[in-house]
């Protein structure tokens, strides 16, 4: 296994809602990640189109997390929805470019699971760094 250092970082794209919450509430009381982490704030998982995940493996992302609200928490109604199907777009790609499909993954939070985002995310970022480097790493 690679060290958790030695690679690229993780694209996270959290909704600002639940998610980001929970990701800031993690970094407030001094929770850190041992894994570069890049967090990309979007309002709602609904708005993430296919070609920001790609675009984000293309240019050298190990992963790409997409955090959201849980179906029913969702302030703008569809948008769990419409990250999934946004998700089955991407999965039925990545293959093209190379990647394995465990390095692209949807979750989602209430704004009370601060712990299960956190172990979730190390979790993703463990399962991702026992991978070769990305073959599209910079
Ligand atoms: Fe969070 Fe829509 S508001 S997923």
């Amino acid at each position: 296994m690679h060290s958790l250092n030695s690679k690229g970082p993780i694209l996270a794209f959290f909704c600002n809602w639940a998610p980001y919450r929970c990701y800031m509430d993690l970094c407030k009381s001094g929770h850190s990640f041992p894994y570069p982490i890049y967090p990309v704030k979007v309002m709602c998982t609904g708005r993430i189109d296919p070609a920001m995940v790609l675009f984000a493996f293309e240019r050298g992302a190990e992963g790409v997390l997409i955090m959201g609200c849980k179906d029913k928490e969702c302030r703008y109604g569809p948008g769990p929805g419409q990250a999934k199907k946004m998700a089955g777009s991407v999965h039925g790609l990545i293959h093209i470019l190379g990647l394995e499909p465990e390095r692209f993954s949807t979750l989602q939070y209430s704004f009370d699971e601060q712990n299960r985002l956190f172990e979730e995310m190390e979790s993703f970022a463990k399962k991702i760094y026992k991978l070769k480097k990305s073959p599209l790493g910079v």
